[in-house]
């Protein structure tokens, strides 16, 4: 079994990347840890909390970081609700929190395990960037690196030059992505190539009809109304979730390396700058297989 740590932000996406990472058999969750960003600290672990819940799995989950590491949070409920899940609630978990805090136990876990944990970050990296200053020892323990982030080679989610979770914590990222540990790094621009659902898509998932399934469709859609003003389109991207299908599987995946630098302020604040060399620490997804995606989401949700 594969030792899982998941470090998010939990809103609409997270959550569906989280059932995906419930349902697999390979993995061993050892902890969720929850960071600001979609929404703030609390309503991400309230998600996080829940989704584990209607899967029917106990993970304990850690609190993580309310804010950046140098900046006031800004966050993206104007797309994933006032909840972060669409406001199609309440959800309302019946467990808490555990009491230690999310840096804490990352490295406790990354020491009790050296070599075995495996890091999936789908949110602003702020905790895993409090990890790598406050224990710089554990980041050559860490068995892998997943971080949904950045535009890749493409254009941004929240400004034209950057995407969502390096913008809200640019400090972090750029932390994160120059340390000596390799990173595989799935970008908004293979998110909007491979891991979109349009209407057919979400007519497969109806079919399933389950709890989970129903949820999993419920939760976007407050994001299928920004997409229907901005783009006349019934489509959604969702980014952790094939940053999860990644993680699941990435014999299919192609990635170019890089090393990568992050503009930290001023109008393209968050951006990644993308340097491909063969010896760079980054390995950025450039083609994921969209059937693997949708199988996997499917299996997730049935
Ligand atoms: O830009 C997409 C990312 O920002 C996803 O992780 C989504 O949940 C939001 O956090
Ligand atoms: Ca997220």
């Amino acid at each position: 079994m594969r030792k899982i740590i998941i470090d998010t932000d939990t809103a609409t996406d997270d959550a569906v990347a989280i059932i995906m990472a419930l349902k697999n058999k390979s993995f061993n969750i050892m902890a969720i840890t929850t960071v600001a960003g979609n929404v703030d600290l609390n309503q991400a672990t309230s998600n996080a909390l829940y989704t584990c819940e209607i899967c029917d799995k106990f993970v304990p989950v850690y609190k993580g970081e309310s804010h950046p590491l140098k900046r006031k949070l800004e966050t993206s409920k104007f797309f994933h609700g006032k909840d972060g899940l669409g406001d199609t609630g309440p959800y309302e978990p019946s467990k808490k929190a555990e009491a230690e805090n999310a840096t804490n136990q990352i490295i406790s876990l990354i020491n009790k395990y050296p070599n075995e944990i495996e890091i999936i970050a789908i949110g602003p990296l702020t905790n895993i960037a409090k990890v790598f200053k406050y224990e710089p020892s554990v980041i050559k323990k860490i068995k892998s690196l997943y971080i949904m982030g950045g535009i890749g080679v493409g254009k941004g989610n929240i400004t034209e030059h950057a995407e969502f979770n390096f913008w809200v914590d640019p400090d972090a990222a750029d932390i994160v992505l120059n340390s000596e540990i390799n990173i595989k790094m799935i970008a908004w621009d293979t998110t909007q190539i491979y891991g979109y659902l349009n209407k057919k898509n979400f007519e497969d998932l109806e079919k399933i009809n389950t709890t989970l399934s129903r949820f999993a469709i419920n939760i976007q859609k407050k994001g299928l109304e920004y997409y229907k003003i901005k783009y006349n389109e019934h489509k959604i991207d969702l980014a952790d979730p094939l940053a999860m299908a990644v993680m699941i599987d990435d014999d299919d995946t192609n990635y170019r390396r890089c090393n990568i630098k992050i503009i930290l302020d001023g109008e393209e604040r968050g951006k990644d700058i993308i340097s491909f060399n063969k010896n760079g620490n980054i390995k950025l997804a450039t083609h994921v297989s969209r059937t693997n995606f949708l199988n996997t989401l499917k299996k997730s949700l049935a």
